[in-house]
């Protein structure tokens, strides 16, 4: 037995040393070690020993037994380094190459000056008026008509205004005003809104001029609502996005759908009022329209003009944002040149 025993160790010696993958290693440890296995077998044979012979025979089984279960253990750790060792090779990485550049966008100056300007009048109280009080693709109803815009006016000529061919009287808004219209169709006074966004217009592109462009709109109606309260509201906006130190003016101005009217203007950051091509010699650039909503407005949407009041005002966008960064060319908004639009990351 003692033979047949030094046999099965070296022949499983023998195997796991040929042994060239885990599965062999298993198949050895099942030939040898399992309850079916060799070993097994012999230790069956020991009851039929003298005590003596069992004794010498059980711990020799004993010892063979925990010999291969060593040598199979530690051939599995060698396969099992080198897997390791092959994987690392493979995923290696160097550290001390230089990262590669990813350019991170970032949003256009427009929309954050309109973002900016938006969270200034909500802290003075106003609120967005919801999208569909807002399309840019508008009938002349909301555009002129409600908007006390005569027929005749020519601010309807084809010259102004974009007509479409979906309807006769479907265009692209010129101006944002509109919202207003839809905003008091839909929610009696109180009315404290602001609604930004493009409007189109057929003009010939310059330096201040772009055949689209973006405003924000403003509509504040209750009971006693006066020029005074226009004054503070928009006083306040221009101390807030401007800083206290930039002189600004309010100016007569006429507007069919506010009654008395007013622009206001900014001076001109290029020349500090001194008068340069950008403000046409003026010093002064104009940032916004503005004033008393007028009551014909009011009755053609059902709200008595002799219980309420209210201002609006319609500011565009790209000339806020020119007069704050010193950007002498509305075009430099739209033509995409990353040479510009990173200047104004973060
Ligand atoms: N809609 C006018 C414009 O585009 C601006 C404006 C808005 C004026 C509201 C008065 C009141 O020029």
């Amino acid at each position: 037995m003692k033979e047949q025993l030094e046999k099965i160790y070296s022949d499983a010696v023998m195997d796991i040393e040929k042994a060239l993958t885990v599965k062999d290693l298993e198949d050895i440890k099942f030939k040898y070690l399992s309850r079916k296995g060799e070993l097994n077998e012999i230790k069956k044979g020991l009851k039929d020993l003298s005590p003596d012979d069992k004794k010498v025979v059980g711990s020799l089984a004993n010892e063979i037994s925990n010999k291969l279960e060593a040598s199979i253990s530690d051939k599995f750790q060698k396969f099992y380094q080198q897997e390791l060792n092959s994987k690392l090779e493979k995923e290696k990485i160097d550290v001390t190459l230089p990262g590669k550049y990813v350019p991170q966008g970032h949003v256009h100056p427009l929309t954050s000056t309109t973002n900016e300007i938006v969270s200034i009048f909500q802290s003075l109280g106003f609120s967005v008026a919801p999208n569909e009080c807002s399309p840019e693709v508008e009938t002349e109803y909301f555009n002129f008509d409600m908007l006390n815009v005569p027929q005749d006016h020519p601010a309807r000529d084809v010259q102004d205004t974009f007509y479409t061919n979906i309807a006769k009287n479907v265009v692209l808004r010129s101006q944002t005003s509109g919202a207003q219209i839809h905003v008091m169709e839909n929610q009696k006074p109180p009315i404290r809104i602001i609604a930004p966004g493009r409007v189109y217009r057929n003009e010939n592109i310059n330096s201040r001029k772009n055949n689209f462009f973006h405003q924000i709109e403003g509509l504040y109606v209750d009971k006693d609502i006066t020029f005074g309260d226009l004054k503070g509201v928009l006083n306040e906006f221009i101390r807030i996005y401007f800083g206290a130190s930039r002189p600004t003016r309010f100016r007569n101005s006429f507007f069919p759908f506010t009654e008395p009217s007013a622009e206001v203007d900014v001076q001109c950051i290029m020349c500090e009022g001194k008068g340069c091509r950008t403000c046409s010699g003026t010093g002064w650039l104009e940032i916004l329209g503005a004033g008393m909503v007028d009551p014909n407005v009011l009755r053609g949407v059902g709200i008595d003009p002799d219980v309420y009041s209210g201002f609006a005002f319609g500011m565009g966008v790209e000339r806020l944002a020119m007069l704050k960064y010193a950007i002498d060319d509305i075009r430099l908004f739209f033509n995409n040149d990353v040479r510009f639009s990173e200047q104004f990351k973060g």
